[in-house]
């Protein structure tokens, strides 16, 4: 072979090869580019994942012999599912863990009263706000005149849930305070009634809720103020078509005045339980 005819092949393979070099990139960039959307509606279902231990936003009920996640998030999330025209999966676990599930793909979408904080907003992406809320404080009902104000928690136990903005809610608005933190509110309100913990701080209307469903306990006029307060739902970032999607849902949720419905219904199930 000449050293023209050589050079020539060179060249020839040279071209050959970039072409199944950018064949084979494109193709893996037709899977990759599916959004997060588009894959829900392939699948035909949508999972959600959220922590059952807040009525009325979410919780468990009995429901014909059957243990059902209930609530006003589960009314929305099921819009929501319906909207985009597939199943919805329901995921229980505890609210600490919700975010990490979000990031590793066992959920696509987070519903849990979530406060779409700045720091969460570094890693996941929040739909609008939903539902606005301010925190209450629960303690047992024999407390009631230990505990008229802020300035009476100074240096006490107060019970915040693992995970949750309660927590800097807590330590930012009350004196000294001992935090216990645990990964179930359920379980917070079973230390307070034990008197391992003084108070709970959790959103006015749960405080309510477990209140009403407890003659021991006692909601307190105290309130915890939480400028950027409110619950949105989370996803992955760059999801933005996703994030559109729900915004959609909610905002006909909003302007069908549905949201304080399912909020009324979510309130009764709680009390006929
Ligand atoms: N709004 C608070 C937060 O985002 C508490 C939410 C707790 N939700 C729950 N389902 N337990 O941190």
């Amino acid at each position: 072979m000449t050293k023209k005819v050589k050079s020539i092949f060179f060249v020839i393979s040279l071209l050959v090869m970039t072409a199944i070099f950018f064949a084979g990139c494109s193709n893996a960039n037709v899977n990759e580019s599916k959004s997060a959307l588009e894959k829900i509606k392939e699948s035909g279902k949508i999972v959600l994942g959220t922590s059952p231990d807040y009525p009325p936003y979410e919780f468990e009920k009995e429901i014909d012999g059957k243990n059902t996640i209930v609530g006003f998030d589960i009314e929305i999330a099921k819009e929501i599912a319906k909207d985009l025209g597939v199943e919805l999966e329901i995921k229980s676990m505890e609210f600490a863990g919700l975010l990490g599930s979000l990031k590793t793909n066992k959920i696509d979408f987070v519903m849990a009263g979530m406060t779409p904080d700045p720091e969460r907003a570094k890693e996941v992406d929040f739909s609008t706000i939903y539902y606005n809320a301010e925190h209450g404080l629960v303690i047992n009902k024999k407390d009631i005149d230990k505990y008229k104000e802020v300035s009476d928690l100074k240096g006490k136990i107060i019970g915040v849930q693992q995970g949750a903005i309660q927590e800097d809610i807590a330590k930012e608005q009350i004196e000294s305070p001992q935090i216990k933190a645990l990964g179930k509110v359920s379980d917070l309100m079973l230390e307070l009634k034990t008197g391992k913990v003084d108070a709970v701080v959790v959103e006015q209307p749960v405080a309510s809720s477990y209140v009403k469903n407890n003659d021991d306990l006692y909601l307190t006029n105290i309130l915890f103020k939480d400028e950027e307060g409110g619950s949105a739902v989370a996803v992955n970032k760059g999801n933005e078509d996703l994030v559109e999607a729900i915004n959609k849902t909610i905002e006909r949720l909003i302007e069908e005045n549905k949201i304080d419905e399912y909020v009324i219904l979510a309130n009764e199930m709680m009390s006929n339980e």
